[in-house]
């Protein structure tokens, strides 16, 4: 098991604690980046992506390990503390550079193997919603199975955390981390991805083609009878 952990935040706090633990409990082969240390670039809106390929985005250099450790991971855990009522912008700025991995544009086959979380903490409110800022990517980009973990935390550091709080985080953490092992090797596509794919595959049939998209799902037979999580 591979697993990526992407940090929407710089220091090693209460969010940071928690996706540890799991990855840890999850086991394998781990790796881990921080944001913006890692990558701080915001998407310029060039178009660059959505008209060519990822890779000749201008901020490519930067983002290039962060892809290479997302495609090559089993498990991706994307985290955020709750800032006001959402994940942090840097957390957004790095996830606006994947448009295209969105399955209404260029879905990428490898997704249907993986399997990832979102995780968020608050002092007490915002944690559903900063969950789902995360979490619309990971569905969109056509993952398997994506898990949501938000938790009020009431605290401000990891040493504030109440006793029966943190007894609640090592419960869920174990408990996920088992369902993930469990989980892994199958193939599959979330409801959500499966849902857009079907209504984007419409729009192909019975509108103008837009390219590049056209072209690729053509390509890949997903206009006749394949598709990205059969592949
Ligand atoms: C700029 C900022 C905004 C915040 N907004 C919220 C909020 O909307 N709701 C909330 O309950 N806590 C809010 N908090 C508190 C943190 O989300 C909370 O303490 C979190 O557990 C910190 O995680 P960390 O230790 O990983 O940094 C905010 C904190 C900061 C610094």
């Amino acid at each position: 098991m591979k697993t990526v952990m992407i940090h929407g935040q710089n220091h090693e706090g209460s969010t940071c604690m928690i996706t540890r633990e799991l990855a840890n409990k999850t086991g394998g082969e781990i790796q881990e980046f921080f944001l913006p240390r890692d990558f701080d670039k915001p998407c310029m809106g060039c178009y660059t992506c959505f008209q060519t390929e990822l890779k000749n985005c201008p901020h490519y250099k930067m983002l290039e390990p962060l892809v290479s450790a997302i495609l090559e991971a089993d498990l991706i855990i994307l985290d955020s503390p709750v800032y006001v009522y959402h994940a942090t912008g840097q957390m957004m700025n790095f996830l606006d550079h994947f448009g295209t991995w969105w399955v209404v544009h260029r879905p990428m086959p490898e997704m249907s193997k993986k399997q990832a979380v979102a995780i968020s903490t608050a002092a007490g409110g915002g944690m559903k919603s900063t969950v789902q800022d995360m979490a619309d990517s990971l569905e969109m980009w056509g993952i398997r199975k994506v898990y949501k973990f938000g938790i009020g935390v009431q605290a401000v550091k990891p040493e504030e955390i109440p006793a029966r709080i943190l007894a609640k985080i090592h419960r869920k953490t174990s408990y996920l981390a088992q369902r993930i092992r469990k989980n892994t090797e199958k193939r599959g596509c979330n409801v959500r991805a499966r849902k857009w794919f079907s209504l984007m595959r419409f729009a192909h049939k019975h509108f103008p083609a837009m390219q590049p998209d056209h072209g690729y799902w053509e390509q890949r037979g997903w206009h006749a009878k394949l598709r990205p999580w059969t592949e």
